[in-house]
C-alpha cells in the first residue's frame, strides 16, 4: 500500500479548511498544505481570526499550524510537493449558459484539475472532494490522462464530504462514514487504500466505505437530496398542521419515534438554507433531465419548490397577521445565518424573507451573533432582480449589535435562525416586550421559543406548524 506523506488541498473554504486541518490534527506524520487563489482568505487562515466560524476549529488549527499544517497561495508549489491532492473548490449553480439555474458550475474544478496537469512533476492521487455531478471524475481523468507520461501517473478518487456547518469539527472527528470511490482497477484500488490509510489514523475501519467512483459521486447528491426531502416533507406537513390544529412538533415526534424513520431532520422551519441542499438537488434534477428521466427530475425538483413555498408562506402569514400591511412598520429579525453556529449566509432563508419585507416598505432591524454587517448588506443588495440598490437597502435596514436593540420600538420580532441565545431562557423577553410597540407580535420560524410562556407575557406569538 502507498503511504501518503504529503497532502495538498486546493480550496481553503468551509470544506477544505476544516477537513484538512483535522487530517493534520490527527496525522502528525503527514504534511498538509491548504492552498487557495484568494490571498485574503489565506491571510485570514494564517491570522488569529480564522475566515470561518466553526465551533472547535480554532483549537485544531492553532494546534497544528506551522507544524504540519500550512496555508498558502503557492498553489503550484504545493501541487508539486504533494503525493495526494484534494480538490475542494466551490461548485455553485451555474448562473448563465447551458443548464443555468440548475447545473453545477464545474469551471473551478476544471481549472484546478488543469493546474495539476500542468505543474505536476511526479505521480499524484487526485481526490474529488467537491460535490459534483455523477461522472465528473471521468472529465478530470480525461484532462489528467491527456497530460500523463510514462513517468507521471494520476489516479482519481471520489471522497465526498458529509460534514454539516456548525458541527464540522465533531462531524470530521467522528464521522458516520467516510466514502471513498475508485475505479475498480488494481491502481485505483491501491489509491483507494492509500486514502483509507489516512482516515484510519482516527476513523474505525468499518466506517470507511469503499465503492466504485460513480456510486460515490451519486451517493453525495443522493444523501443531500434525501435530507432536504425530509425537511420539505415536514414543512409541507406544517402547513396542514396550521390549517387543522395539529401540532407539527407532536407530529414529527410521533413519526420520528418509528425507528425506521428516526427522529433527526424533522424540525419544521422557515425553509432550509445553506450552500448545498438547493444546489445539489438542482444538480440532481439537471442530471435526471440529461439522462432523459423527466419524472425523476420533477420528483426531486418538488423538494426545492416546497422550500420556496415555505418561505413565501411564512412572509404572507406575517403580513396578514400584521393587519395586511407592514409598510413603515419595524420588523426585528433575529438571525441571518442559514443555521446556528455558523456565520455562513449562503442561501439563508433570512435573505428571501428580508427582501420581501423591504419590498413591502417595512423597516428591518437585524441582529445575528456571527454574521458581519457588510455581509448582510451585500446579501440583501445582491438583487436577483428584487432589490435594486445598496442605498435602498441601507435606508430600510438597520444592523444591530444585540437582540434588545433590534426589538426596540419594533412591531414584530421574527426568529429566523435557531441561535441558542434567542431561546426564552437566555434572552430577557419581558424586557424586549416592554420596549416594543403593542400589540407585540413574535413569529417563530424555528420552533425555538416557548410560545405559551411568551403569550403569558403579552406577546402575540405565531409559530410555524402550530395554532396554539
Ligand atoms: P467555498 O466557496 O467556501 O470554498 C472554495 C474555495 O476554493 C474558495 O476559497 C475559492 O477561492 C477556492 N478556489 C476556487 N477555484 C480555485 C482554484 N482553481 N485554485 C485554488 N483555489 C480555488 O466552498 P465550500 O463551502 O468549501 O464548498 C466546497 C465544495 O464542497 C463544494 O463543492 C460544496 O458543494 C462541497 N461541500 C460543502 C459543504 C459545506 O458545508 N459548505 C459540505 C460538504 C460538501
Ligand atoms: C448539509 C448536510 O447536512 C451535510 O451532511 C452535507 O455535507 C452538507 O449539507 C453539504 O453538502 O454542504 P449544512 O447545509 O451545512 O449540511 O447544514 P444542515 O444542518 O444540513 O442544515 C441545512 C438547512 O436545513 C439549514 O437551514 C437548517 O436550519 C435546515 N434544517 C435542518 C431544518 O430546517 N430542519 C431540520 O430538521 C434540519
Amino acid at each position: 500500500m502507498t503511504t501518503v506523506k504529503n497532502i495538498c488541498c486546493i480550496g481553503a473554504g468551509y470544506v477544505g479548511g476544516p477537513t484538512c486541518a483535522v487530517i493534520a490534527y490527527k496525522c502528525h506524520d503527514i504534511k498538509v498544505t491548504i492552498v487557495d487563489v484568494n490571498p485574503t482568505r489565506i491571510a485570514a487562515w494564517n491570522s488569529d481570526k480564522l475566515p470561518i466560524y466553526e465551533p472547535g476549529l480554532d483549537k485544531v488549527v492553532f494546534d497544528r499550524r506551522d507544524k504540519n499544517l500550512f496555508f498558502s497561495t503557492n498553489v503550484d508549489g504545493a501541487i508539486q510537493e504533494a503525493d495526494l491532492i484534494f480538490v475542494s473548490v466551490n461548485t455553485p449553480t451555474k448562473k448563465a449558459g447551458m443548464g443555468a439555474g440548475r447545473a453545477a458550475d464545474l469551471a473551478y474544478v476544471e481549472s484546478a484539475t488543469r493546474r495539476i496537469a500542468q505543474v505536476a512533476t511526479s505521480s499524484k492521487i487526485v481526490v474529488e472532494k467537491s460535490t459534483v455531478p455523477c461522472r465528473t471524475a471521468q472529465s478530470m481523468r480525461t484532462i489528467l490522462e491527456a497530460n500523463s507520461t510514462k513517468e507521471i501517473h494520476f489516479d482519481i478518487l471520489s471522497n465526498p464530504e458529509f460534514l454539516a456547518e456548525g458541527t464540522a469539527i465533531d462531524d470530521l472527528l467522528s464521522p458516520d462514514r467516510v466514502l471513498i470511490g475508485a475505479l475498480q482497477t488494481p491502481e485505483g484500488i491501491k489509491a483507494q487504500q492509500a486514502l483509507a490509510g489516512v482516515y484510519q489514523h482516527w476513523v474505525p475501519k468499518d466506517r470507511v466505505l469503499t465503492t466504485n467512483l460513480w456510486s460515490s459521486e451519486l451517493s453525495k447528491l443522493a444523501a443531500n437530496a434525501m435530507l432536504a426531502q425530509r425537511i420539505s416533507s415536514v414543512n409541507a406537513l406544517s402547513a396542514i398542521c396550521e390549517a387543522t390544529g395539529a401540532d407539527v412538533d407532536e407530529v414529527a415526534y410521533a413519526c420520528g419515534r418509528d425507528t425506521r424513520l428516526g427522529s433527526k431532520f424533522l424540525k419544521a422551519s422557515v425553509g432550509f438554507g445553506g450552500s448545498c441542499f438547493q444546489k445539489d438537488i438542482l444538480n440532481l434534477v439537471y442530471l435526471s433531465e440529461q439522462l432523459n428521466l423527466p419524472e425523476v427530475a420533477a420528483y426531486w425538483h418538488q423538494v426545492v419548490v416546497m422550500n420556496e413555498y415555505q418561505k413565501k408562506r411564512f412572509v404572507r402569514n406575517i403580513i396578514k397577521t400584521l393587519f395586511n400591511t407592514i409598510t413603515n412598520k419595524k420588523i426585528a429579525v433575529l438571525g441571518f445565518a442559514f443555521k446556528k453556529d455558523t456565520g455562513d449566509t449562503r442561501e439563508s432563508a433570512a435573505i428571501t424573507l428580508i427582501k420581501d419585507f423591504i419590498q413591502e416598505s417595512a423597516h428591518v432591524a437585524i441582529y445575528d451573533p456571527k454574521v458581519e454587517r457588510e455581509q448582510i448588506y451585500m446579501d440583501l443588495a445582491d438583487s436577483g432582480g428584487v432589490v435594486d440598490t445598496r442605498q435602498q437597502v441601507e435606508k430600510q435596514v438597520q444592523i444591530c449589535s444585540n437582540a434588545y436593540e433590534a426589538a426596540q420600538d419594533a412591531d414584530a420580532i421574527v426568529v429566523v435562525t435557531e441561535w441558542d441565545e434567542f431561546r426564552d431562557d437566555q434572552l430577557d423577553y419581558a424586557k424586549i416586550y416592554a420596549g416594543m410597540h403593542k400589540p407585540a407580535f413574535l413569529f417563530d420560524g424555528r420552533l425555538l421559543v416557548n410560545a405559551p410562556k411568551l403569550r403569558k407575557m403579552g406577546f402575540k406569538v405565531n409559530v410555524i406548524g402550530k395554532t396554539e
